[in-house]
Formats: C-alpha cells, sequence, structure tokens
C-alpha cells in the first residue's frame, strides 16, 4: 500500500492543502499542536472509514466551518484509487471511491491498510482490556470482512440487550432470542480473535528473540469469560459459552446488566511464562507493544501480499536508540509516515522531509 497524497479540506486545522507523500519513508516534523498528527488521523480515516481518535465525526471539521472534504489518491492491490470522504455536520459521511459513492461505508475497510503506532498503543500492555480488544479488533477487520460485520451486529444486539435490561419487567422471550444470536456471534467473534492471535504470536516469537538476543520467549494468549483458550474445539467453545450466558441469566436480569459476552475479553502476554502486565518492567512492557506492532505489519503482508502504511505518531522518542534502529532496520520495505518535533533524528534515513506549521505544510 502506498499513499500518493492526501488533500484535506477544512478537515481539523487544515484549510485546504495537499501532501504529497514518498514511496519510502516520509519525516512530517513541526512544532507541538501544529497538526502533524491531523494528517495521520486524515490517513486512518481511510482505512477504517472511521479516526483512530474520536467516535463523533462533527469534531473532524475544521471549527467554524460546516463540512470537511478528504481526497487520497493511494496503490493498493497493485491498483490507483482514489477515494474521497464528504464529513458533514448532522449528516452520515459520505464515502466515494474512484468518484462512485460506496454501498455502506464500511466498504472501504479492507481497500487500504495501515497500522498505525502511536504514543497511547505504547501503553497497549499496562492498560485495560479494550485497548488490547481494540487493537486487534481493528487489525482482524481490516483483513476479514465478515469479522467486521459480526463486530457490528454484535454491538447491536448488545445495545438491544441493554435497553432491554433496563426495563422494569424484562421479556424473558425477547432476552432468549438475544442471547442465543449473542452466544453464536461471540463464538464466531472468538473464534476469529483465537486464530489471528496465534499467528501473530508465531510472528511476535521470532521477533522477540531477536529483540532479546535469543532471550525472551513470548506467549500470547486469548482470555475469555471462561478462562484462557488454549486450544479451539468448536464444540466444546460453543457448549462453555453457553452455559455462561445460562449460569448469568439470573443475575443479569437482577441486577438489569450484562455481565457476560466476549465484550469483555482480554490479550494476555507473557514473557518466559510470567504475564507480562503484572510481572513486566516498564520497558519489556514498551517493548513487547513493539514486537506486537511489527508483528502485526508482517502479518498484514502475509495475509494480502503488501504491507501496510506504516503510521508512526512521535513514538520513536519513547524508544531507546537500539530499539529505534531495530524497528527502523525491520520495517525498511514499506511507505512509513514518522511525525516528530525534530526531523534531525531521521537525517540519516533519506527521508521525505514535510515542514508542518499552523496547519499549512511548507
Ligand atoms: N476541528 C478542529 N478545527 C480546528 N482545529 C482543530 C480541530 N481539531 C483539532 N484542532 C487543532 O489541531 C491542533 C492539534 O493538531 P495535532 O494533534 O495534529 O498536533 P501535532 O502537531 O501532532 O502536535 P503534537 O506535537 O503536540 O502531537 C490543535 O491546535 C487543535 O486545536
Ligand atoms: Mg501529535
Amino acid at each position: 500500500m502506498i499513499v500518493k497524497n492526501i488533500n484535506l479540506k477544512n478537515f481539523r486545522n487544515y484549510e485546504n492543502e495537499k501532501i504529497e507523500f514518498s514511496p519510502s519513508v516520509n519525516v512530517i516534523y513541526g512544532k507541538n499542536a501544529q497538526g502533524k498528527t491531523n494528517i495521520l488521523e486524515g490517513i486512518y480515516l481511510f482505512s477504517m472509514g472511521k479516526s483512530n481518535r474520536t467516535y463523533h465525526d462533527e469534531e473532524l471539521i475544521k471549527f467554524g466551518e460546516n463540512e470537511a472534504n478528504l481526497k487520497m489518491d493511494f496503490i493498493g492491490g497493485k491498483r490507483e484509487i482514489s477515494a474521497e470522504i464528504i464529513i458533514k455536520k448532522n449528516n452520515k459521511k459520505r464515502v466515494f471511491i474512484n468518484e462512485i459513492p460506496v454501498k455502506k461505508n464500511s466498504d472501504l475497510v479492507g481497500k487500504f491498510n495501515v497500522c498505525y503506532f502511536g504514543p497511547e498503543c505504547m501503553n497497549i500492555i499496562k492498560s485495560g482490556p479494550s485497548a488490547r480488544r481494540k487493537n486487534l479488533d481493528i487489525l482482524i477487520s481490516q483483513l476479514r470482512k465478515n469479522y467486521f460485520s459480526y463486530l457490528s451486529e454484535y454491538k447491536k444486539a448488545i445495545e438491544s440487550k441493554t435497553a432491554l435490561l433496563k426495563n422494569e419487567i424484562v421479556d424473558k422471550i425477547t432476552l432468549d432470542i438475544l442471547n442465543d444470536k449473542l452466544i453464536s456471534l461471540c463464538f464466531e467473534i472468538i473464534k476469529y480473535r483465537f486464530l489471528y492471535i496465534k499467528k501473530i504470536e508465531e510472528i511476535a516469537k521470532k521477533i522477540q528473540l531477536e529483540i532479546s538476543k535469543e532471550k525472551e520467549n513470548i506467549e500470547i494468549k486469548y482470555s475469555s469469560n471462561f478462562g484462557i483458550i488454549e486450544e479451539f474445539d468448536d464444540e466444546k467453545i460453543k457448549q462453555k459459552i453457553k452455559e455462561k450466558f445460562e449460569s448469568n441469566y439470573k443475575k443479569e436480569v437482577f441486577l438489569k446488566e450484562i455481565f457476560i459476552g466476549c465484550h469483555r475479553d482480554d490479550i494476555e502476554y507473557f514473557i518466559n511464562g510470567k504475564n507480562v502486565k503484572t510481572f513486566g518492567s516498564s520497558g519489556q512492557q514498551k517493548t513487547v507493544a513493539l514486537v506486537q506492532k511489527i508483528a502485526e505489519v508482517y502479518l498484514i503482508y502475509e495475509e494480502i501480499g503488501e504491507y501496510p502504511v506504516l503510521l508512526l505518531d512521535d513514538i520513536m522518542s519513547e524508544l531507546d536508540e537500539e530499539r529505534q534502529s531495530y524497528i527502523i532496520s525491520k520495517i525498511k520495505d514499506m511507505q512509513i509516515i514518522i511525525t516528530c518535533t525534530d526531523a534531525e533524528k531521521f537525517k540519516n534515513l533519506d527521508a521525505k522531509e514535510i515542514k508542518i506549521q499552523e496547519g499549512r505544510a511548507l
């Protein structure tokens, strides 16, 4: 995947700016709060159809304006594609691919792949389960259309169940229908997550050994409502999910709250058998986060035969010199867009430098 250029019109602090990228390394630099991360957010929008920073599209529109317009030319699947996103106040976003409106905005997902690595990703190991789930969900959604649909259906069913449980008298027939739906969706979602964690783990093992000079063995495990899943047997897993829903049925109705479902699951990391979240040093946790991200990049390559565009948002300063050069050595075959406040650090990369000042590319 290669981003050729992006045009940001009334998007965040950009009035109307076209930014051209090199197919290899790009360094976007400038002082704080000038609009560097906003460019990465704009690019990210074309991969997931939504922002990585906010659920509220209106926040993306430049203050005082009514409509934001983003156009991006990229190469994906060996084809040149022009995509456009229009965000209007009080309206649904509209997406065009090669000037043709898409039926569903989610049709964009999978056409253009990115791997975003920002400061918040560095904390992915020590933060709560939702950050780890979200990261995995984004990865699988980019690769498997079905998964994205399962997640959307699941989210809707959870919303309906939440609303139903709030009623004074809970209609048991509707609840049973919703639970059956959630059980079968949980099964599909967990199956994908388990499969992809295994794939990530396989790649991460090699990277972790390399980065630790053969000292550290990493394991990544899926931790569900019914414990860590070591192997995936369809019938057994179905049975376990069902049992969990049944054993929590009365409690959920009584306390009017949902206690069960794959929206509460987690991903756990172990180094030499020890849980990284509980026992890892802060540096070790950051290294594992880095390993996870590099593994994602390679996994995308394995799955689709193309590297994603790597968006590195101000993370180099979080890494020591050794890790910085390691990451650079690992990602030299793909397009990289780095943001930083000091471009000097990347002088040896032969990068295209883009200076950003108050929403202008200089
Ligand atoms: N909807 C909006 N309209 C206008 N300006 C906005 C909007 N949303 C954010 N901004 C402005 O964008 C700027 C922040 O941009 P961004 O996050 O890209 O900064 P940055 O260059 O990455 O800074 P840092 O180095 O601190 O990470 C802020 O000045 C903020 O006020
Ligand atoms: Mg920033």
